[in-house]
């Protein structure tokens, strides 16, 4: 194997590369896990020579990189970063690029673009002999969304399959890099205590939720042509329910960890005649958020004023195999709500003894929580007795915080990312059977959805989403297991009707 390096990033100037791409790169070479051989060449539009753009990252590497800039080093990791100007659109570009580039080198092009560029970028590398499939050593990464639907997905996976291979294409989850998601099969499969409980003879629901407190800030253009349900659940959501209710891999490679993904997503399942009583949407109105008034969605930049987009999705599935026969997935994701955190709330089965449910009302179902973020850990709920001479049963909490001795300040996704695509493996990212059986399902809620209007907005902003959420869980019999802040590190949830005051 070659062991020189270049990462070629299309959108150098861009909002990704400065956040989150080049401020990876460095943590990676302040661990010194970057190749020593590698360039990194970060194509933009802007004229600017190479020398100012190295100022331009040092600044949101300095804002945006979890370690200090160490100014020793820097400009040792700064000559490693060149800047080429041109128009991606136009040949010309390809042909200077192409003077850059070593044939021994791996090249690794990463599209930081807008997505109807993808196919475009693709099709010229090819042209200019800059990649193919008999190009050794090429791998190309692209960025979210992949595609608006089943069909435009479709089109654009066989435009790159032209001139890449299936292992070469590297389809960016950013979620699959966050620490606790890689965590939750060793959660699941490394410990006795779990694995033979993971079922529906034990397990009364699962709820994935995803919130944030955050508008579309910048992004509205593009999100308003996307919305909740194409914008996480359709990627992030899917994949936390596909590690979750996934069956153990025969052994870790990639195929067959991706197989047995594949195996959830082609499973899903929900009425959708009766889609009313499966997905709920939503769209934040004006309201407060920590004290200071933020405007409606409606109102947001580069949003249509009459915009049908929703910016909050909660949902019902099944996962029609002999392990989840008859267990709900409740899926809840959401902008402008009262928390940023992600979370999986496994609910067991009240299993209480006869014997101690007379007369003790508090007793609470098994929780086990993976804290996905901001704080990453594992929190547990179980039964037993307050110290004293009454038997008065209290739920209490264990609570394991994997990040809380270091800060927040563990990998970021990116790193990760970046460090496996150099390394070539490709666990972490999408397969494309993956996007397929994932939009097949979206798309199905797209379409009745298309089918019917709806009063927006309906929820707002800083709250919980719209009633129609909680009422979704309600017809059950259950309720979401609400975040309510934190004390300190730990969570505190509460179900609709506990008041945690008596706990
Ligand atoms: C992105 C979405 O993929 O994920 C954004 O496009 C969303 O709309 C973001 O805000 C959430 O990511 P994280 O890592 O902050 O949970």
């Amino acid at each position: 194997m070659a062991d020189s390096y270049q990462f070629i990033i299309f959108g150098a100037t861009g909002d990704l590369t400065h956040r989150k791409l080049i401020p990876a790169f460095y943590n990676l070479y302040r661990q010194q896990q970057l190749p020593e051989k590698i360039d990194i060449i970060a194509i933009g539009r802007r004229k600017k020579d190479s020398q100012l753009y190295r100022e331009e990252v040092y600044a949101s590497v300095k804002k945006h990189s979890r370690y200090e800039v160490d100014e020793e080093s820097w400009p040792e990791f700064a000559s490693k970063i060149k800047y080429l100007q041109f128009d991606f659109r136009q040949d010309e570009g390809y042909r200077l690029l192409k003077e850059e580039l070593h044939k021994e080198a791996h090249w690794i092009y990463y599209l930081a673009v807008a997505p109807e560029y993808f196919a475009l970028i693709v099709d010229k590398l090819e042209k200019e002999g800059l990649a193919g499939k008999e190009t050794k050593n090429t791998r190309v990464v692209i960025e979210k969304p992949f595609g608006k639907n089943l069909e435009t997905a479709r089109q654009l996976n066989d435009k790159i399959n032209e001139v890449f291979s299936e292992e070469n294409i590297y389809r960016i989850d950013h979620y699959l890099g966050k620490e606790m998601l890689q965590n939750i099969m060793v959660i699941r499969f490394a410990n006795s205590l779990f694995e033979p409980l993971w079922n529906n003879k034990h397990i009364d629901n699962i709820q994935i939720v995803s919130s944030e407190i955050g508008g579309v800030g910048e992004r509205g253009a593009y999100y308003d042509q996307s919305g909740a349900l194409r914008d996480m659940v359709q990627n992030h959501m899917m994949q936390l329910l596909a590690l979750t209710a996934m069956e153990p891999p025969v052994d870790l490679e990639t195929d067959s960890i991706r197989a047995e993904k594949v195996k959830v997503l082609k499973a899903l399942e929900m009425d959708f005649q009766n889609i009313d009583k499966y997905v709920v949407r939503g769209q934040y109105g004006p309201g407060q958020v920590n004290g200071v008034k933020v405007p409606a969605y409606r109102e947001e930049n580069r949003v249509d004023n009459d915009s049908g987009t929703e910016t909050f999705v909660a949902l019902k599935l099944f996962v029609n195999n002999l392990r989840w026969s008859g267990v709900p997935f409740y899926i809840k994701t959401g902008k402008r709500l009262t928390q940023k955190s992600t979370e999986i709330i496994v609910e067991f089965k009240g299993g209480a003894h006869p014997v101690y449910l007379a007369g003790n009302k508090n007793i609470l179902p098994n929780l086990l929580v993976i804290r996905i973020q901001p704080l990453e850990g594992i929190f547990l709920q179980f039964n037993a007795k307050r110290p004293g001479t009454d038997n008065f049963i209290l739920p209490v909490q264990m609570d394991y915080c994997q990040n809380c001795q270091l800060g927040e300040n563990s990998p970021e996704a990116y790193e990760r990312l970046i460090h496996d695509i150099l390394k070539g493996d490709a666990t972490l990212f999408t397969h494309w059977d993956e996007v397929e059986y994932s939009w097949r399902f979206i798309d199905r809620i797209a379409e009745a959805w298309s089918r019917e209007e709806i009063a927006f907005p309906n929820y707002p902003a800083g709250s919980n989403g719209p009633l129609e959420a909680e009422r979704l869980l309600e017809r059950d019999g259950r309720s979401w297991w609400h975040l309510e802040g934190f004390h300190g590190e730990h969570l505190i949830l509460k179900a609709k009707g506990v008041n945690n005051n008596e706990i």
